[in-house]
């Protein structure tokens, strides 16, 4: 490949990641795979398992807000931020977006 190729090649890279994720989301998603994944995956203690739509639909219609207090601040057998006092609110913000984004069809 030559240099002028290769440039073609990075900038158009560059583009796709600029404008084809949320980076909220990517955050989220490297967030939920470290901390929350544990219980969400499997339906741990009946956590919502991400992707699962018929979970996950009572808890869109409260919308991110609800969720995300929830979240921080514990709820059922939910422990606060998901039992990992060093994440900020904005990482579970992110996380619940994400976790949301499992489900949302547009
Ligand atoms: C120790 C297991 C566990 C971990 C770790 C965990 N969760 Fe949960 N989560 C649960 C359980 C259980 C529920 C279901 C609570 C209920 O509906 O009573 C839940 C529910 C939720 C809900 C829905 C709350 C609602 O209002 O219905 C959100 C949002 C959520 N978790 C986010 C997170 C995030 C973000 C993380 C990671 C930072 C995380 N969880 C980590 C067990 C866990």
């Amino acid at each position: 490949m030559n240099k002028s190729n290769w440039m073609v090649m990075s900038l158009f890279g560059l583009f796709l990641c600029a404008c084809g994720k949320d980076p909220r989301l990517e955050k989220g998603e490297a967030i939920v795979l470290a901390n929350c994944k544990v219980c969400h995956a499997q339906g741990i203690n009946g956590a919502p398992i991400l992707g699962n739509e018929k979970m996950w639909a009572p808890r869109l219609k409260q919308g991110h807000e609800v969720l995300v207090s929830h979240a921080l601040s514990g709820y059922g057998l939910m422990p606060a931020r998901g039992g990992k006092p060093h994440l900020s609110d904005e990482d579970i913000a992110n996380a619940v977006l994400y976790m949301m984004s499992t489900v949302e069809t547009n």
